[in-house]
């Protein structure tokens, strides 16, 4: 909305939440998320034409549209449970528009729901007995974090799905306005709504695949020789491949992947697609098997044991250029690393409140570090678990010196030379090439 407000002056966006202290610090101008460039477009706009409020009821009376953007993780509960998205936030806030709208509005899904969602809002919405309609549109999100403001400045495509009927394209006509003020027309494409609703979660599926694909190569490559990275610019090379999207690592994190191909598995089974549901989930059951033997590599490299040794995890960001935690890697190698009694030591630039409140459980066994020096020192091994940039600069000369020897490197994101390291002391593990380790 920020991005939105900064190219359209006359217009007025009113971001409602029911979380105060998140509003709070909206309102404040310090986003409660870090995000590259944000707190500098958030300036621009805040209290111009860019409002947060906890006042729901009158915030949706107030406006035409109203993106919905509330969480659908996957359910935990009843049918489904594991696979499923949990839609009783959407429906809730349905309701919620329902009651205090005193007129139409066009409600627009920015939340990645399953497909025909938007069908079943549209039936709760228009089931109050009012004398106008609500049109409901799709309109994902393909932003990544880290990239966000650059992602929205300049997406790649904006979908926009609406429904076959005078309405509805009437609907999507409005919003395609807002987005021509700074996105090239070319790449506003409009469609059906279930495909726009489908589209979000198969460009999800596409990516995480990519990602399962160069690391079961990676797998291959350590055990044969053969070099991930040099494989993935051979393979990228060829244009109808392309050359991003292949950096082998210690698996994908992140909110939404996991949690997006689960949700298309299971849509292909409630429909009796069980080769497909299949098929996408093994993309989600290979990123597991990533991160599991990335963490029994360390154990087994160790000599079969880290009872008591010091392991610096440098990062538990799922990705650089964010402080967001969810379903990062760094939990899983934490957390197994703690079972195999390692004195675990996390750092991470913006990441390291988050990984607090994540490792409650286990805090007593867990120290929290913000100078990764200070984490290194008297370590045993460090595991690169975030591809920061601030970890490619290190020195790594004076981390060798101070640490236990022999001394341990497990670059989980291939971000460091591995003769570089090797030459300084380090005995190297990076992902997806043959490890180099002092005789
Ligand atoms: C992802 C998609 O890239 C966005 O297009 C989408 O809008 C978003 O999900 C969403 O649905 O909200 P995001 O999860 O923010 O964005 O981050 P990504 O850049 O996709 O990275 C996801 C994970 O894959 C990270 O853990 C990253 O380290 C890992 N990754 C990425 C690799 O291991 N290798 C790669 O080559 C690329």
């Amino acid at each position: 909305m920020a991005v939105m407000a900064r190219h359209c002056p006359d217009i007025r966006f009113i971001v409602a939440d029911i979380d105060a202290e998140k509003i709070r610090a909206w309102d404040s101008g310090k986003p409660p998320i870090y995000e590259p460039g944000l707190t500098e477009v958030l300036a621009e706009s805040l209290h111009r034409n860019l409002f947060f409020t906890t006042d729901i009821g009158p915030a949706i009376d107030q406006a035409d549209m109203i993106f919905v953007s509330v969480n659908t993780p996957t359910k935990t509960f009843g049918e489904g449970a594991g696979y499923a998205a949990d839609l009783q936030y959407w429906e809730r806030t349905a309701r919620t528009v329902r009651a205090h709208a005193r007129g139409p509005k066009i409600v627009i899904e920015k939340s990645t729901v399953p497909v025909r969602t938007a069908e079943a809002m549209e039936y709760i919405l228009n089931q109050g007995g009012q004398p106008w309609r609500f049109e409901v549109l799709s309109n994902p999100e393909f932003l990544a974090e880290g990239t966000a403001i650059r992602d929205l400045e300049m997406p790649d495509r904006v979908l926009i799905g609406g429904a076959d009927t005078p309405s509805g394209q009437a609907a999507v006509a409005e919003l395609v306005e807002i987005y021509a003020r700074w996105v090239p027309r070319d790449r506003i494409l409009t469609m059906h709504v279930w495909s726009s609703e489908l589209s979000k979660l198969a460009a999800n599926a596409f990516l995480a695949q990519r990602i399962s694909s160069i690391n079961a190569i990676s797998e291959l490559c350590e055990v044969s020789g053969a070099r991930v990275q040099e494989v993935a610019r051979a393979v990228g090379m060829d244009s109808r491949i392309g050359p991003k999207f292949l950096e082998a690592g210690v698996g994908f994190g992140g909110s939404c992947f996991r949690k997006d191909i689960l949700n298309l598995a299971y849509l292909c089974r409630y429909y009796g697609l069980h080769v497909a549901a299949d098929y996408w989930e093994a993309i989600v059951r290979f990123n597991e098997h990533q991160q599991a033997r990335f963490v029994r590599n360390i154990v087994h490299r160790m000599f079969n044991t880290v009872v008591g040794k010091r392991i610096a995890l440098f990062g538990f960001a799922f990705k650089a250029d964010t402080g967001d935690i969810r379903e990062s890697p760094a939990i899983r190698v934490a957390r197994c690393l703690v079972e195999e009694r390692a004195r675990v030591v996390v750092t991470d630039p913006e990441a390291l409140d988050n990984a607090r409140r994540e490792l409650v459980d286990v805090a007593d066994r867990v120290e929290f570090c913000s100078d990764p020096y200070e984490a290194a020192r008297g370590a045993d091994a460090i595991a690169i678990l975030t591809a920061w940039r601030i970890y490619r600069e290190l020195d790594y000369r004076a981390i060798f010196r101070d640490m236990v020897k022999p001394a341990f490197l497990f670059d989980g994101r291939n971000l460091l030379d591995p003769r570089e390291m090797y030459e300084i002391g380090f005995n190297v593990f990076p992902v997806g090439s043959p490890p180099l380790v002092h005789g």
